[in-house]
């Protein structure tokens, strides 16, 4: 499956329901909702509250990223704001396999994200569990950083590792510095959920839209026929 996923991280806050409302305009399935707590991410971002209000007029798939500290804790607490996917980092829980056990049992899909340090080994033992892996393709914190050139080889691995192992449907979620120089490289690696924020919402976002729903879809047209 391939999908655009903006991240309103770099969203006007000001209007954002109008901005996600734009996104669906422009033919968008889902969007990316990072939640930061200060703690595994330097910054804070938005959390609850903010999810629940933009549920309200909001049809897009709601692709919830947490960058937070033992993020079972919330996993019912995200499941009742509006949350479709939950992705837990595997640094940042305890016990991954049992958060993710419960995120699916919430009703929700499971996804786990990695930094790009992490060695996809962390992973090897809950590939059951998951419906997504979200590989960062920066350091987790802000919008507008530059991609880190050697993710393209972990993706890669990774692709390969799932697919050796049978478990072929589990989408590769890339995030972060992805752009129309970068996104061919993160395709052509594996990758098939593709946030990008700076790149959306940064100047004409109908345009910039258009430009990455073309050349995925082109992809996957070549790829699934
Ligand atoms: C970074 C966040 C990203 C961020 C990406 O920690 O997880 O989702 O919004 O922003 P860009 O696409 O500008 O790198
Ligand atoms: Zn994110």
């Amino acid at each position: 499956m391939y999908e655009l996923s903006p991240s309103i991280l770099s969203a006007d806050f000001n209007c954002l329901g109008e901005q996600l409302a734009l996104l669906e305009r422009e033919g968008c399935r889902w969007v990316h909702i990072d939640v930061m707590d200060g703690m595994f991410a330097p910054s804070i971002s938005y959390g609850m509250p903010v999810i629940q209000s933009i549920r309200k007029n909001s049809r897009l798939f709601f692709d919830i990223h947490m960058m937070v500290e033992e993020p079972g804790r919330y996993v019912q607490a995200m499941k009742e704001s509006g949350a479709d996917l939950l992705t837990v980092h595997a640094e940042a829980c305890t016990h991954l396999d049992r958060t993710l056990s419960a995120i699916r049992e919430a009703g929700m899909k499971a996804a786990v994200a990695l930094n790009p340090a992490t060695p996809l080994e962390a992973i090897r033992y809950v590939y059951d569990k998951l419906d997504m892996v979200l590989q960062m393709t920066v350091n987790p914190g802000f919008g507008g950083q530059s991609y880190i050139p050697a993710m393209t080889e972990k993706i890669r691995e990774l692709r390969k590792r799932l697919d050796e192992a049978g478990y072929q449907k589990v989408d590769i979620e890339v995030d972060g510095g992805v752009n129309q120089k970068t996104l061919d490289a993160v395709l052509e690696a594996g990758a098939s959920i593709i946030v990008a924020g700076s790149a959306v919402f940064k100047g004409d976002i109908s345009a910039n839209i258009a430009r990455f729903r073309e050349k995925i879809g082109t992809y996957a047209q070549g790829k699934e026929g």
